[in-house]
C-alpha cells in the first residue's frame, strides 16, 4: 500500500489534528527541569514503600476496575460518596471522557439541516477561557466539537457575569454577543488557572456555575498550592464536577492519577464509557498511601509556596513583571529580550522553562517552582543573562 492509500485509512478528522504539544522531558542529565510544573520533591518514603511492596507475582493480576479502596478514601476525605468519584489515568483522561461523555460532535451541515433543526449549536460546543490550560481545544478538536475560546481579562480575571452577558466581540452561532455561551455542552475552568497562576475566589466560580446550564468542570490540579478550593460547589451544583490530580502537589506524575468528584448520575455516565481497567495499580496502590500520609505533602505545599514568594520577590527585583500566583509555577514578562529568547538563554544555562508561542502569552515564561536550590540557580542565571 503506497503512502497516500494509508493515509486514506486515517480519519479526515484525525488527519487534519494538530496533537497537544506536552512539555520536554529531557535526555540529557544535570539539567533543571522547571517546565512542567512537577513537584520538586520526591513521594513521601511511605509511597515509596507501598510501592515497592505492590511489586510481585500479583503484577499478573488486573487491578481493581473501579478503583474502589481509593474511591473510598477520597470520599472520606471529601465527605462524600464513592459514587460520586471517577478516577482516572492522570486527570487528562478524565477531561478526555468528559468531552465525551457530554458534548456531541459536531454533525455536517446537511445532516444539522435534515435532523437537527430543533437542536442548538451549544450541544456540539466545549467552552473555555484563554488563557488556560492547552488540552481543551486539543479535547474538542479529537471529538469533531466546535470550540469557543473567550479571553479572560487582561490580568487572567475572570469576566464577571455581567460582562459575559453585555459582551464585547462577535457572537458564534447561537451565542451572546461577546462569544460566551451560558447554554454550552461543556466548560472547562482551570482555577487557579494556568498559566496564569491567577486564583478565583469561590464566590466568582459559584456566579458563573449557577448561570451555565451545561456541564461545568472546574480543574483544580494546581488547588493545593492556592487560598481557597471550590469543591463544595460539586456538591451544591449537580451540573458541576471538580477535578483533581496526585501529579502535581502529590508528587506522582508518573503513576497517572486523577479523579473528578461530582454529581452521581454524571459520575456513573463517565464510568460508562472509561477503559475496564484505566488506573493502573501501582498507581492506585500510590495513591491510596499518598492520602494516609497527608502530613508530608501539606509540609511541602508550604515550601513551595515559599519558593514561589521569594522566586517572585527576586525576579520582580530584576526587572521581570511577575504575575500573582496561587499555584507551583509563576508566569512572568521579562526584561530586555523576548520571552522565547529569554526560553533559549536559560536552556544554554542547563535550565528548562516553558514558552507558549500562543499570541495571547507569547510574551510571557511559565517558570515551574522547584525546589530553593533550583530557584536560586534561575535568579542567578537570570542575573547572568542580563
Ligand atoms: C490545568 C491542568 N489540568 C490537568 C492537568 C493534567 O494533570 P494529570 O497529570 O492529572 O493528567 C494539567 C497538567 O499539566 C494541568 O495543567
Amino acid at each position: 500500500m503506497n503512502k497516500t492509500s494509508l493515509k486514506k485509512l486515517i480519519r479526515p478528522l484525525v488527519r487534519g489534528l494538530h496533537a497537544y504539544v506536552p512539555g520536554e522531558q529531557p535526555k540529557i542529565a544535570g539539567l533543571i527541569k522547571l517546565n512542567t510544573n512537577e513537584n520538586p520533591f520526591p513521594p513521601s518514603p511511605k509511597v515509596l514503600a507501598a510501592v515497592k511492596a505492590a511489586v510481585d507475582g500479583r503484577l499478573r493480576l488486573y487491578p481493581n476496575p473501579t478503583a474502589q479502596p481509593l474511591r473510598e478514601k477520597l470520599a472520606k476525605l471529601h465527605g462524600c460518596k464513592p459514587e460520586n468519584i471517577i478516577v482516572g489515568n492522570g486527570s487528562d483522561e478524565l477531561l478526555a471522557l468528559a468531552t465525551r461523555a457530554f458534548v456531541e460532535p459536531k454533525p455536517d451541515r446537511e445532516i444539522i439541516a435534515r435532523e437537527f433543526r430543533d437542536c442548538f449549536p451549544e450541544r456540539w460546543t466545549v467552552q473555555f477561557f484563554t488563557p488556560s490550560y492547552s488540552l481543551y481545544p486539543v479535547l474538542a478538536d479529537i471529538h469533531g466539537a466546535e470550540k469557543n475560546a473567550v479571553p479572560l481579562n487582561s490580568d487572567f480575571s475572570l469576566p464577571s457575569i455581567a460582562e459575559l452577558k453585555k459582551g464585547n466581540g462577535k457572537p458564534p452561532e447561537g451565542g451572546t454577543p461577546n462569544g460566551w455561551n451560558f447554554a454550552a455542552a461543556l466548560t472547562f475552568v482551570t482555577t487557579p488557572n494556568a498559566p496564569g497562576g491567577r486564583g478565583y475566589p469561590t464566590r466568582e466560580l459559584a456566579a458563573l456555575c449557577k448561570a451555565q446550564r451545561g456541564v461545568v468542570v472546574l480543574d483544580e490540579a494546581y488547588v493545593d498550592f492556592a487560598e481557597e478550593n471550590a469543591l463544595k460547589l460539586a456538591f451544591e451544583f449537580p451540573h458541576v464536577l471538580v477535578a483533581r490530580t496526585f501529579s502535581k502537589a502529590y508528587s506522582l506524575c508518573f503513576q497517572r492519577v486523577g479523579y473528578f468528584v461530582g454529581h452521581s448520575d454524571l459520575i456513573a455516565a463517565l464510568h460508562k464509557i472509561r477503559d475496564s481497567y484505566n488506573v493502573n495499580g501501582l498507581g492506585q496502590a500510590a495513591a491510596v498511601a499518598t492520602l494516609d500520609d497527608l502530613k508530608y505533602y501539606r509540609a511541602n505545599f508550604k515550601k513551595i509556596i515559599a519558593t514561589r514568594e521569594w522566586l517572585s520577590r527576586e525576579l520582580t527585583k530584576l526587572g521581570f513583571r511577575v504575575f500573582p500566583s496561587q499555584t507551583n509555577f509563576i508566569l512572568v514578562q521579562p526584561p530586555l529580550f523576548p520571552a522565547e529568547a529569554w526560553l533559549l538563554k536559560f536552556r544554554e544555562r542547563k535550565i528548562l522553562v516553558r514558552w507558549f508561542s500562543a499570541p495571547e502569552v507569547e510574551n510571557y515564561l511559565r517558570i515551574t517552582i522547584g525546589a530553593p536550590a533550583e530557584a536560586a540557580a534561575l535568579v542567578k542565571a537570570a542575573r547572568a543573562i542580563l
